[in-house]
């Protein structure tokens, strides 16, 4: 494949600044351009490979641009011969970590509307930061199976382009393996319907005309806010008892449909009783869900709120986290570090 082309394609996967920034990287590599190319294409050899496979070729009515309809294709292929889909209506949203597009459901699901949430290629999705949430984590393989073998555990160790595939779809596998138990015990999550390689699907909360907005866009009516929180907080508690912290909770990530809410996005969910940081994403999590909330009018304490549901499941409150599961490179972590050194 040519220089532009590469360019091209990653151009057609979106406009999205990790995008941008993936390319920039080669840019400021300039004067070794053979061996960037060189470099950039073995390192996408996994996912470019069969891209040029005609095989499928499915005519969706969303018209996706040149490299995005080949990725869809390739994540979405086996669920439309599965009946799972029969058609790709519109993208719901392009996220930083994967887009979501709107799907007619097929046979094979009792919903007129899913969502299929599509991960972007491992080599455009940030993994920087997700040690955090990885740690006392056992990773899944793509049936949602724990990964077990020695040869596989040591390519993830090692970050072999094999070892960060499996960490890459382990991701994935706990995305889905959540919605799959959370649903079960009866939360407030998309109804979980199948998992590819590369994508998961489930219902879809909203309409044909639009998606139902995050909460954050939203101004709640004073009669159904006490309630609404009592709600999410119903969901956080759900969570803990099924072993489990969402680790992204905001109201970005909790839609609003029908005078309800949905909680979404839960690749990072840690574990409240093997991750070392856990009380301190717990209350993260916590606290921003009680400043939406106080934001629409209620005084609610986080910091209560969080010990409370945290010590009635068993939790002890950890002082500190140790440095070694903080992040230099954000910006939270490095005033959580400075604010902890102070304290001593
Ligand atoms: N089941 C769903 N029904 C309707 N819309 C959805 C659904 N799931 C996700 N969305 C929409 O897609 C957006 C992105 O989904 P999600 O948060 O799971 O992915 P993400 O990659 O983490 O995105 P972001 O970076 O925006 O947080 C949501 O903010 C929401 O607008
Ligand atoms: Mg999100």
């Amino acid at each position: 494949m040519e220089t532009d082309d590469y360019i091209d394609l990653f151009d057609d996967l979106d406009d999205n600044e990790q995008t941008e920034n993936f390319l920039k990287k080669g840019q400021r590599r300039k004067r070794f351009p053979e061996r960037h190319f060189k470099e950039v294409r073995s390192r996408n050899a996994g996912f470019l490979k069969g891209q040029d496979d005609s095989s499928r070729s499915i005519d969706f009515t969303y018209k996706a641009a040149r490299f995005e309809e080949w990725w869809l294709l390739e994540s979405l292929g086996d669920f439309y011969e599965h009946q799972w889909i029969t058609d790709v209506l519109r993208r719901v949203k392009g996220g930083k970590e994967a887009s979501v597009y709107m799907c007619q459901g097929g046979e094979a699901t009792d919903s007129k509307l899913v969502t299929a949430k599509v991960y972007r290629p491992r080599e455009l999705r940030n993994l920087k930061n997700d040690h955090q949430y990885r740690v006392g984590r056992i990773d899944l393989d793509e049936s949602g199976n724990a990964i077990f073998k020695d040869g596989d555990l040591h390519a993830m160790g090692k970050r072999t382009k094999y070892g960060e595939e499996l960490r890459h779809q382990s991701w994935i596998a706990y995305e889905f393996q959540t919605l799959e138990i959370l649903h079960n015990a009866g939360a407030d999550v998309p109804e979980p319907h199948a998992m590819e390689k590369n994508a998961i699907l489930m219902d879809y909360i909203g309409d044909l005309d639009i998606a139902a907005p995050t909460l954050n866009s939203v101004t709640l009516d004073p009669d159904e806010t006490t309630a609404l929180f009592e709600r999410v907080l119903r969901n956080v508690d759900l969570l803990l008892s099924n072993d489990r912290i969402h680790g992204d909770l905001s109201a970005y990530n909790i839609l609003y449909w029908d005078g309800r809410i949905t909680l979404i996005d839960f690749p990072q969910v840690v574990s409240p009783s093997a991750n070392p940081s856990a009380w301190n994403i717990f209350l993260r999590d916590v606290t921003r869900i009680c400043e939406y909330f106080n934001s629409q009018g209620l005084k609610i304490n986080s910091q209560e709120t969080a010990s409370e549901l945290w010590t009635a499941h068993g939790h002890r409150i950890a002082k500190e986290v140790h440095p070694l599961f903080l992040d230099a490179d954000d910006e939270d972590d490095r005033r959580l570090w400075k604010k902890q050194k102070d304290v001593k």
